[in-house]
């Protein structure tokens, strides 16, 4: 439990540093971390806060990982972000992965000569998406459908099936890229989707 508080007090401090980061980067402005104050919504999902955002046009938006040896955040302006990360070597039990995989998304993952890690790969894939969606896995992962694997590049395809078309009609048919790397001896991805994507018409 301690770990978790100390991972989760870090996991706070990145996020603040990415958002001064890009507030001096695009704005040359300095903000202090007690300027930001992180947020979650009832979902979780956390949201900077602060007076820093009447000096800027740019909607900011944070996603947080974390394992015992990693931390990352980072914001994205006028996008939605979400990140995830996994141990590398971290093994899924059978049930789990029958669970969250398709028999083809497993044949996909055998298919890039990297089994155990692709499958990583794959399960951060879909905790991103969730996350840039801001519900976290509240539907069935299967139906967060991985269809495509670029293993040059490590691009991941997912498309929105079933339960989650719900709330998220709008994205129907759209194949939302997915980047996903090695990284620091965990599996990284990373999904950005088009704030427009979620602005509701007038
Ligand atoms: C939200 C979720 C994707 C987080 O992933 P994780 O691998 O467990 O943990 P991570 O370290 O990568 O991410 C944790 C961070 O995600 C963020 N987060 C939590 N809920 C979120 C949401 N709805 N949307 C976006 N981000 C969220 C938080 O910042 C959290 O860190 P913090 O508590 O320090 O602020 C995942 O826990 C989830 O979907 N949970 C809900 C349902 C569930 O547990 N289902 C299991 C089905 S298999």
């Amino acid at each position: 439990a301690t770990n978790r508080r100390v991972e989760w007090l870090f996991g706070r401090a990145a996020a603040k540093e990415a958002v001064r980061r890009f507030l001096f980067k695009y704005h040359q402005a300095r903000w202090t971390d007690a300027d930001i104050p992180i947020w979650p919504d009832d979902s979780g999902k956390p949201h900077p806060l602060g007076p820093w955002r009447e000096h800027t046009a740019a909607k900011i938006d944070l996603s947080i990982t974390h394992t015992s040896k990693l931390i990352i955040a980072a914001v994205a302006a006028n996008a939605r972000i979400g990140i995830d990360i996994e141990v590398l070597g971290r093994s899924l039990s059978d049930d789990f992965t029958r669970g969250v995989f398709t028999h083809e998304e497993l044949e996909l993952a055998a298919h890039t000569g990297e089994a155990p890690t692709a499958v990583l790969r794959f399960w951060c894939a879909k905790e991103a998406i969730s996350k840039a969606l801001g519900t976290g896995i509240r539907y069935s992962p299967q139906d967060l459908r991985i269809t495509a694997v670029d293993t040059e590049t490590g691009q991941l395809q997912i498309e929105l099936l079933g339960q989650w078309l719900e709330p998220f009609k709008q994205f129907k048919g759209r194949k939302n890229p997915i980047h996903t790397a090695l990284f620091e001896g965990h599996a990284v991805a990373t999904c950005l989707l088009p704030a427009s994507l979620f602005e509701t018409p007038e």
